[in-house]
This record gives C-alpha cells, sequence and structure tokens, in this order.
C-alpha cells in the first residue's frame, strides 16, 4: 500500500479551512500540487480527498474504471437546486434519461439551432450599439450570462426568457454560492432549519422554479414545437408506458437551463477578459473572422473555418475552465497512479490545475491559442485538457456550447471592442463554477 502524499491539515478539520475561502482557493490548491505532484491526498474534516492533476490518474477514474467512481455525495447539494436531472442523477435513471436527451445535443440537430444563437446575438449587439454610444461601463459577466440564457432557452426549450434574465441570474448566483458554502462547510445545517442562509436558498429556488415551471405549464397549454421540451413531455418508457413524471420533467429542464448557460457565460466572460489584455490575439481573431464571415451572419460551414477563434476559446477554457473539478467517490479499494485509494474516499480531477501542470503546458500561465493548433497538440495527452470532463458522463452539450461560443465570440468581436476597466481586480471566484468575482467591468467600442 502506497500513501498519496499531501499537506498534514490540523486536527480535526484536517485542510478545510485552507480551501473553504474561494478566494485562495485556487492558488492553494496549485502549491500542493506543485509541492506533492500529481496525486495529492487532502484530509478534508472526516473525508479524505484525494487531488488529481495526471492525465492518466484521471483517465483511471473517468474511464478505465469508472464504475468504481459514481459521483461523490457533493452533486447531493447541488440536488438541493438540480433535483435529479442528468448532471446529477445516477444508475438508472440517469441511464435511460441519458439516452432520451443525447439525440438532441446530436451535430445534425443542433445544427438547426445556429440561425436562433445568431438572432440572439443580433439583439445583443443593437442594444450595445446604443450601450457603446452612451459610453456606458457594462458588467460583461452579467451580459453574457443574459444572452446564453435566452439562447439557451430559445433552442431547447422554444421559450422567450426576455425580463427574467436579471432575477434568473441574481438567484442562480446565490443558490451556486449557498451550494458552494454547504459543500465546503465542517458540518451539514438541515434544510428546514430557518437559517438566514437556508432562507435564501429556498427563495432563490423558488424563483428559478417560477420561471421553470411557467415554461413546461405553458407547453403542456400548447405543445408541438418540435424541441427538446416537448419530447421530454412526451417521453414513454418502452417497457412501462410511462411518461415522466412532472417532478422529473422539472429537474430536466431545471439542469438544461441552468448547466445549459452558466458555463458558457463564465467562458465567454473570461475570453471577452483575456482578448483585452492581449490585443494582438484579438487582431489575429477579428482578422480570421472578416476573412470567413465578412459581414455575413455566420453559417454552419463558417464555423468550421473559424479555426483561431476556435483556438481562442479552448486556451481561455484552459486557463479558466468554467466547471474547474470533478469529483468521484471510490466504491471499492483501488490504486491510482501507484497512489492506494481506499473505499469511501474521494477523488477531484482538478481541471484548473491540470491545465496548468507543466509536465504538459509550456508557460502553463500565459494566454496562447497557438498551442491548439494540431501541430502543437498531436502529442499531448487526451485527458490533459478537459474542460467538458471525459468518460460516459461528459457534458452533453459540448458540441452545443462550442458551436454557441464561436457564433457569439466571432460576431461579437466583429461589432465591438470590449475594453475591460483598467484597475479592476478580475480574480477567480470558484463557487461551483469558476465565475470572475464581482464580474467585469467594461466600455464598448464600436467597430
Ligand atoms: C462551456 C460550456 C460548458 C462547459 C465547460 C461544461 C462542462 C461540463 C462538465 C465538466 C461536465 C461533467 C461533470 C461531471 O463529470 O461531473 C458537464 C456535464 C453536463 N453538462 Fe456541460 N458544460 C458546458 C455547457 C453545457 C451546455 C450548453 C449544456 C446543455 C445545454 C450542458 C449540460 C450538461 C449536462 C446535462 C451535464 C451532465 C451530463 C451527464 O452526466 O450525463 N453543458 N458539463
Amino acid at each position: 500500500m502506497v500513501t498519496a502524499p499531501g499537506p498534514v491539515g490540523r486536527p480535526l478539520v484536517g485542510s478545510l479551512p485552507d480551501l473553504a475561502p474561494p478566494l485562495t482557493r485556487m492558488q492553494t490548491i496549485l502549491g500542493w500540487t506543485r509541492r506533492y505532484g500529481e496525486v495529492v491526498r487532502v484530509r478534508l474534516g472526516s473525508r479524505v480527498n484525494y487531488v488529481l492533476t495526471s492525465p492518466t490518474a484521471i483517465k483511471h477514474v473517468l474511464l478505465d474504471n469508472a464504475k468504481n467512481y459514481p459521483k461523490s455525495p457533493a452533486y447531493d447539494t447541488l440536488k438541493a437546486l438540480l433535483g435529479d436531472g442528468l448532471l446529477t442523477a445516477s444508475g438508472q435513471t440517469w441511464l435511460t434519461n441519458r439516452r432520451m436527451i443525447q439525440p438532441y445535443f446530436h451535430q445534425k440537430y443542433i445544427a438547426g439551432l445556429l440561425p436562433t444563437m445568431v438572432a440572439c446575438t443580433e439583439t445583443l449587439l443593437a442594444d450595445w450599439q446604443g450601450r457603446a454610444a452612451r459610453g456606458e461601463v457594462v458588467d460583461v459577466s452579467a451580459q453574457m450570462m443574459a444572452l446564453a440564457l435566452r439562447v439557451v432557452s430559445k433552442t431547447l426549450l422554444s421559450a422567450d426568457v426576455t425580463g427574467t434574465e436579471a432575477g434568473v441570474g441574481e438567484a442562480l448566483a446565490t443558490g451556486l454560492e449557498l451550494a458552494n458554502a454547504r459543500i465546503f462547510a465542517p458540518f451539514q445545517i438541515p434544510e428546514w432549519l430557518p437559517t438566514p442562509n437556508n432562507r435564501r436558498f429556498v427563495h432563490a429556488r423558488g424563483v428559478l422554479d417560477g420561471v421553470v415551471l411557467g415554461i413546461i405549464r405553458a407547453r403542456r397549454a400548447t405543445p408541438g414545437q418540435g424541441d427538446l421540451l416537448d419530447m421530454l413531455l412526451a417521453a414513454r418508457d418502452e417497457e412501462t408506458g410511462d411518461g415522466l413524471s412532472d417532478h422529473q420533467v422539472r429537474d430536466e429542464v431545471m439542469t438544461i437551463f441552468l448547466a445549459g448557460h452558466e458555463t458558457t457565460a463564465t467562458a465567454l466572460t473570461w475570453t471577452l477578459y483575456l482578448l483585452s489584455r492581449h490585443p494582438d490575439v484579438a487582431r489575429k481573431l477579428r482578422a480570421e473572422v472578416a476573412a470567413v464571415l465578412g459581414d455575413r451572419v455566420p453559417t454552419l460551414e463558417d464555423l468550421g473555418k473559424l479555426r483561431y477563434t476556435t483556438m481562442v476559446l479552448e486556451e481561455a477554457m484552459r486557463l479558466y475552465p468554467p466547471i474547474y473539478v470533478i469529483q468521484r467517490q471510490a466504491l471499492a479499494d483501488d490504486v491510482v497512479d501507484g497512489f492506494t485509494i481506499k473505499a469511501g474516499e474521494l477523488v477531484t480531477a482538478n481541471m484548473f490545475a491540470t491545465h496548468r501542470n507543466p509536465k504538459y503546458w509550456e508557460n502553463p500561465e500565459g494566454f496562447d491559442p497557438e498551442r491548439f493548433a494540431p501541430e502543437n497538440s498531436a502529442d499531448r495527452p487526451k485527458f490533459a485538457y478537459l474542460p467538458f470532463g471525459g468518460g460516459g458522463r461528459v457534458c452533453i452539450g459540448n458540441n452545443f456550447a462550442m458551436m454557441e461560443g464561436k457564433v457569439l465570440l466571432a460576431m461579437i468581436c466583429r461589432a465591438f471592442h470590449v475594453d475591460a476597466l483598467p484597475g479592476q481586480p478580475v480574480v477567480p471566484w470558484p463557487v461551483v463554477t469558476l465565475r470572475v468575482k464581482d464580474g467585469l467591468q467594461a466600455t464598448l467600442r464600436a467597430i
């Protein structure tokens, strides 16, 4: 038996106090990986957790021996918000629903969603003309959240959420903040206790439920849009003939609604921030967009040609992966990269640190999209880069998100310079997803 090295931690709580503050969490983890290596043993209260930054270890957990590693109890915390949707469900419920939902994310289906993505972006750009002319300072994070929310609602649920974006954004931020606090709490306070935080959480969930249940109710009254929501409402189990209960539909829609916009918006916010700090990269991206698109709206064929734009997105998600960790719990004893993992212990693929592992990334802190050129990435192990996860639980919205990211980024950069205000601290804020703390303030310059 070989025990992985790691920090000793304090009596009882272990390293929980070092990891709990979001502001310093990422640097703490990077420090551990530099000091102890690619498998780091960390005690968090009564639990043992291994921080993995080695592609072989991550591949072992997510793919090769995935059956030994179901999702960890941290996902139960998210269940309070998402219910038993695809992201948080397990076992047969997950498998049945994944098979049912998967076809709606095939290339041939999402290709048909392109015009809607373009139309949503055009609405944003029209609004930005006025803001640019007035010299307004905008919060890019909030703008991207609202845009991505409109895209996912219109494309997959045929719903217009105009007017609800600010309320949804606030409720989601509260929900994630409190879910994060629960994940790192030394002990759990039951949700039924009327503490101030529990009340805030229940209120936030109520706001989100109001929007999502409203969309479902309206659709039951007028079905026939031919989208993901119609399919969920009409789905029948092959053996029993049963449909999804109201509860199940709510959970799947809530999951798509939240997982389908928050991550993409976060990726775009970080990308626009990095572009504003790297004008040479921004120039190259604009040159590509001008050459491929000119003044036209993007077609599917164009998207394949936006190679540099794709590399920019990939590099931004390397530095700031919107989902920065994936956690699993071992069912039985195992050996990972030569280290013993005991049944019940947690393993965490830390994408933030893996994407900065100097073994696989030269100058890991630098922003350099060229590293994703085919000739520069051929030798890199697949699991050294995993913004969308890997194995059977890989992100179902991967292709959707890349298509959306390319369309939005190309159209935004063709029309505007987004100038991040100088002097503002732009700090990663890891609360379930890796947001920009307090948002990104910027001015807009029309091109
Ligand atoms: C840049 C954007 C996105 C990123 C970085 C991202 C990242 C991820 C990651 C890392 C996972 C795996 C979690 C785990 O293994 O524990 C995941 C799962 C998932 N994502 Fe995404 N995602 C993005 C966009 C989307 C979109 C657009 C949708 C839907 C419209 C979506 C829906 C889901 C769902 C439903 C799951 C659970 C899949 C399952 O377990 O079967 N995601 N995502």
